[in-house]
């Protein structure tokens, strides 16, 4: 199969300080900026098809600036992403609409630590017949149910949970038509695609996905990453 990507990066990403530091996916770790070391990881795998930046009107100059760095941008175009992810999501694949891809990848532009050999278990997992494939790590923390004054009620069985993660990957058709139902049904703010596909009753696949494939949300993500790519590149 054909894969159309889309990297959502069209947030404003406030728990990382924005916005007086600018949003969190065009900020330097390792000297590039975070989104550079995404759109690098799909442009050089070998599978990827035309890699669909869903990005914020505001950042045009900051998003150029990033695909300049990159070696090989030949397959990155760009479009204006909506107020909620889910909106910025369905902007990225109707752009992929024309170019014929069989499957699609949705992928947060600040999961920068994502491989290849991720996105090819996530391919393995759709060749053998599934039509969506949510990559997750079981959750290894204990859980704990708590009050909003700090109490705790009781602990929760982590037994069956898993964190989600992106990409999450579909047959094209079907996550376009489950994504137009949503909006025809007046729902605009699901959190991942997967929920999407959930709520349309389609079955989900799980994928081991990576402890490394984190989101960078807060601060000191971003310091935690810049710092390991430093002591990498050492
Ligand atoms: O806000 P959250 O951390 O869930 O964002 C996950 C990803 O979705 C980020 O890469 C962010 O840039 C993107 N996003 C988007 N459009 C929005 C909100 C978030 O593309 N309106």
């Amino acid at each position: 199969p054909s894969f159309g990507i889309v990297i959502v990066a069209a947030g404003r990403g406030e728990r990382a300080g924005a916005p007086t530091e600018g949003p969190k996916q065009y900020r330097p770790i390792g000297g590039k900026p975070v989104i550079c070391h995404t759109l690098d990881v799909f442009s050089t795998w070998n599978r990827s098809g035309r890699i669909v930046a869903v990005i914020h009107p505001d950042d045009e100059a900051l998003f150029r600036r990033a695909v300049e760095q990159l070696d090989d941008n030949t397959k990155i175009v760009s479009v204006h992403g909506g107020r909620t992810r889910q909106q910025s999501v369905l902007a990225g694949l109707r752009m992929l609409e024309m170019s014929g891809v069989s499957h699609v990848m949705i992928h947060d532009a600040v999961r920068p630590f994502i491989e290849h050999a991720l996105l090819d278990r996530i391919a393995e997992t759709l060749a053998d017949g599934a039509s969506c494939v949510l990559p997750a790590i079981p959750v290894a923390d204990t859980l704990k149910r708590g009050t909003a004054h700090g109490h705790v009620i009781e602990t929760v069985s982590r037994e069956g949970l898993f964190a989600a993660q992106t990409p999450q990957s579909f047959r094209f058709e079907t996550i376009l038509a489950a994504h137009e139902a949503a909006v025809a049904a007046g729902r605009d703010n699901f959190t991942d695609d997967a929920a999407i596909a959930e709520w349309q009753g389609l079955p989900v696949t799980l994928a081991a996905g990576s402890p490394d494939n984190v989101k960078l949300t807060v601060k000191r993500d971003l310091a935690m990453a810049d710092e390991k790519l430093t002591r990498t590149l050492i």
